[in-house]
């Protein structure tokens, strides 16, 4: 049998390079997004060799499109979210469609954590726990941004500093993350964090994938492998028990392709405490590496992802309802998105025995994660 390394590499020889029938220099283009908080926010359209064209907006950082060639070449949206900046800041749903997570991504138990002795309280935003940075995390405010284009790619470069006490964390923590287009169809996102006092910070990107075509279904038929031989089981109000479970055994085995529909709706108590597939993955091994991928049967694209962090949570869109109307006018009802939010385990400022999320003076945080297109 093969392994999953081999699996994974075999599957990549198969691929083809995102939009490889295009030809033409990449391009950057700026225009006007609308305004937040008397603000003027900016759409910067990132658009490589192979015509395949990423939209990233300074407001929370949101990747709000992708166009990805299907197996035929055609470009189609496999993105959620909105064409104007409006949709995103009245979202009804509290979906964090595309957007930068922090300070701390995922949920803090009751919104309470002790560090150094002192104990802080986060907006309980998602009862009974805090849910990605509280009140008004990252994804709601306007970063200063600076596209660029190097022999890497073109991009945007954001920077976003949030004050010494903001949403009650300690220390004034200054983030920049660079989203960087290549022309081998990797979308790539770089994290740099440093802090003034002690701290304790998660980052991620909460795309929201559908490679049938945003607004086209469910992604119940998308084949998923995952890189990870444990999951962190959670309790009903989605917080880690601690245990790092083998998926073993488990609908949560991902090791080899399976589709996301294919046991999502078995009767198994994980199953049920995340509505579905709402879980944080143990990713094997350290540094770079792949993580996930992600294959639809039926437009042939392919989504793979690489991250430095030690998990990644699929989320398979289980509390989308319809009620968000976004791309070409199409609803997004549940379960038509899946995110793999690549971050620190959910709740590790409560867990000792989790990979430590502080963040102190004189440290630098860094993150890559690469979202990788293609299609075969
Ligand atoms: C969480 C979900 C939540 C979604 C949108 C995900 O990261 O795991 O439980 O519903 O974000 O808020």
């Amino acid at each position: 049998m093969k392994s999953l390394n081999q699996w994974l590499c075999g599957a990549a020889a198969l691929s083809v390079v995102a939009g490889a029938a295009h030809a033409a220099p990449s391009s950057i283009k700026t225009q006007p997004f609308g305004s937040v908080d008397g603000k003027q926010v900016q759409l910067y359209t990132l658009t490589n060799s192979h015509g395949l064209t990423v939209k990233i907006t300074n407001y929370g950082g949101i990747v709000t499109s992708v166009l990805a060639p299907d197996r035929k070449g055609k470009l189609g949206e496999v993105v959620l979210g909105f064409d104007d900046v409006d949709g995103y800041v009245n979202d009804p749903n509290g979906t964090y469609f595309g957007a930068l997570i922090g300070r701390y991504a995922n949920r803090i138990a009751k919104g309470t954590f002790t560090l150094d002795g002192k104990t802080y309280h986060i907006a309980i935003n998602n009862p009974p726990n805090t849910l990605h940075g509280g009140k008004k995390g990252f994804d709601k405010k306007v970063w200063s941004a600076q596209p660029f284009k190097t022999g890497a790619g073109v991009g945007v470069k954001l920077a976003y500093v949030s004050a010494d006490g903001e949403e009650n964390y300690p220390g004034k923590v200054t983030l920049n993350v660079a989203y960087t287009l290549a022309n081998d169809g990797s979308l790539k996102i770089t994290y740099r964090a440093v802090t003034t006092k002690d701290t304790v910070v998660n980052f991620t990107n909460h795309t929201y994938f559908n490679l049938n075509g945003a607004g086209n279904g469910t992604i119940l038929n998308h084949l998923v492998t995952l890189n990870a031989n444990r999951f962190t089981p959670i309790d009903t109000t989605s917080i880690p028990t601690g245990v790092l479970q083998p998926v073993a055994g488990t609908p949560f085995d991902f090791r080899r392709p399976h589709a996301i529909g294919e046991r999502i709706n078995k009767t198994d108590t994980q199953l049920k405490n995340g509505s579905g597939y709402d879980h944080n993955f143990v990713v094997n091994g350290r540094g770079m590496r792949m993580s996930a991928r992600v294959y639809s049967p039926t437009t042939g694209r392919v989504l793979e992802e690489y991250t430095t962090e030690p998990g990644v949570q699929l989320y398979t869109g289980n509390f989308l309802n319809g009620k968000n109307i976004g791309h070409d006018g199409k609803a997004y009802p549940r379960r038509s998105g899946f995110c793999l939010e690549a971050q620190h385990f959910p709740d590790t400022p409560n867990q000792p025995k989790f990979p430590t999320a502080e963040l102190k003076p004189g440290q630098v945080y860094h993150q890559t994660t690469i979202y990788k297109f293609s299609a075969r």
